[in-house]
C-alpha cells in the first residue's frame, strides 16, 4: 500500500502522501489548488512557466497566506530562441487568418522574445525558497543548481527516457519525475525537435529503475488509487498527477476545457500544432485541422506565442475548438469536488 512505503519521496519534505500535484502552467494551476494539495498532505506545485517574475512572487504570497506547508515551483528549463523567418510567419499567419476571423481577431503582430526569461524567473524562485524547484525540458545549469541547494531548495527534473534520467541524476537532482506516454500536457523530452520516445510510464519505470538510484515519481495516466499501487508495486517512489485533479473545484480549469473533459472516454493524442512540442491533449478542431499543416506550425515557443490570442478567444466564446485541452490518456469521469477529498481517496485503503 502507497502509504507504507518503507522509504519516503524526500523525508525532509514531511509529506502525509507520496503524491505531487501537478504543476499545470496556463490556467489549472491556482493558488487555491496549490493549497488544498499541500494542505491535504501532498506537495502542490505552482505552474509559473508563463508568469512573469512578479507573478510569481504574488503567487507563492497567496499560497503561503494560507498554508505553511512545503510546495513546489516549476519551470521550463531555456533552450537557445529558434530562428524563425519572415516566410514561416507569413505561412503561419495565412493558415489560421480564417480562424482568427471567426474569433474577431485582428492579425497577430508577432515578433521576439517568445518566452518568459528564464534568469528571471530563476531569480524570483530563489528569493521565495519553495521547499522544491521542478523543471521540464532539460537539464539545469550549473550555476543553477549551485545556486538552488545554497538556498536550501530541493530540485526534481523531468525525464521521458532512460538517457534523460541518467543525465538529471548525474547533474545532481534530488529526485526524478519519469512521464510517461501516457502523461497530460508538454512532452518533457530534452531535446525540443527530437522524435518522442514514447514509452509507456511500466517500461520507463523498468529501465530506469535498476539504473537510477535518486527517487523516481511515476507520472502518465495515473487516474486511481488501483494506479496508484501499481506504479508503487513497480518501483515508483511516488506519483505525480495532472489531469485527474483538472475538474477539481480549486483547479482554474476554463468552463470549455472542463466540458471537453467531461466526457468518460477521452479521445487524446500528441500533437505539437499548438506550441510548437510535442504535448498529448484531446482531439479538437484546431489539432485535426492544422496536422495537415505543420509547414504552417513555427518551432516552440514561437508558436506558443501566436496561439495565445486564438486559445484566449476561444475560451472566452466558450467554445473548445482552438483550446490546447491537455490530458492524458486516462479515462473515466474526473472528480468535481474538493482536491482534498480526491487526496484522500486515493490513499483511503
Ligand atoms: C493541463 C496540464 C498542464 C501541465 N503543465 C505542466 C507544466 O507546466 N510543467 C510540468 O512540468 N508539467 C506539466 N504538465 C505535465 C504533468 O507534470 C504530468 O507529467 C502529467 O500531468 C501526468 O500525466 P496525467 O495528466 O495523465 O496525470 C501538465 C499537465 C497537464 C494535464
Amino acid at each position: 500500500m502507497p502509504t507504507e512505503v518503507d522509504s519516503e519521496l524526500l523525508p525532509q519534505l514531511g509529506l502525509k502522501y507520496p503524491l505531487i500535484v501537478a504543476p499545470m502552467a496556463g490556467g489549472p494551476s491556482t493558488p487555491e489548488l496549490v493549497v488544498a494539495a499541500s494542505a491535504a498532505g501532498a506537495l502542490g506545485s505552482v505552474g509559473a512557466a508563463y508568469s512573469n517574475p512578479a507573478a510569481i512572487v504574488e503567487f507563492a504570497d497567496k499560497v503561503r497566506q494560507r498554508t505553511n506547508k512545503p510546495f513546489a515551483i516549476n519551470l521550463f528549463t531555456p533552450h537557445p530562441a529558434p530562428t524563425v523567418d519572415a516566410a514561416a510567419v507569413e505561412r503561419a499567419i495565412a493558415a489560421t487568418a480564417g480562424y482568427r476571423a471567426e474569433l474577431d481577431l485582428t492579425p497577430p503582430h508577432f515578433s521576439p522574445p517568445f518566452q518568459e526569461d528564464f534568469d528571471a524567473q530563476f531569480e524570483a524562485v530563489l528569493r521565495i525558497r519553495p521547499a522544491v524547484f521542478s523543471f521540464v525540458f532539460g537539464l539545469l545549469a550549473p550555476e543553477h543548481t549551485k545556486a538552488a541547494r545554497e538556498a536550501g531548495i530541493l530540485l526534481i527534473g523531468t525525464a521521458t527516457s532512460p538517457e534523460e534520467a541518467r543525465a538529471l541524476e548525474d547533474s545532481g537532482v534530488d529526485a526524478i519525475t519519469l512521464q510517461g506516454f501516457e502523461a497530460g500536457g508538454h512532452r518533457g523530452i530534452f531535446e525540443p525537435d527530437a522524435a518522442d520516445p514514447e514509452i509507456l510510464l511500466r517500461d520507463l519505470l523498468a529501465q530506469c529503475r535498476e539504473k537510477v538510484r535518486v527517487p523516481l515519481i511515476a507520472a502518465g495516466g495515473i487516474m486511481t488509487a488501483a494506479d496508484v499501487r501499481a506504479a508503487f508495486a513497480v518501483g515508483a517512489r511516488a506519483v505525480q498527477m495532472g489531469t485527474a485533479f483538472l475538474a477539481t473545484r480549486e483547479a482554474g480549469t476554463s468552463a470549455p476545457y472542463r466540458s471537453a473533459l467531461n466526457v468518460p472516454k477521452r479521445k487524446t493524442r500528441t500533437t505539437r500544432v499548438f506550441s510548437g512540442r510535442f504535448a498529448r491533449g484531446i482531439e479538437n478542431r484546431f489539432m485535426t485541422e492544422m496536422t495537415p499543416n505543420m509547414d504552417a506550425v513555427m518551432p516552440f515557443p514561437a508558436q506558443n506565442k501566436f496561439t495565445r490570442d486564438l486559445r484566449g478567444a476561444s475560451t472566452a466564446k466558450g467554445s473548445a475548438d482552438f483550446l490546447s485541452l491537455w490530458a492524458g490518456t486516462g479515462e473515466g469521469e474526473l472528480w468535481q469536488g474538493s482536491t482534498a477529498e480526491l487526496i484522500d481517496s486515493l490513499f483511503a485503503e
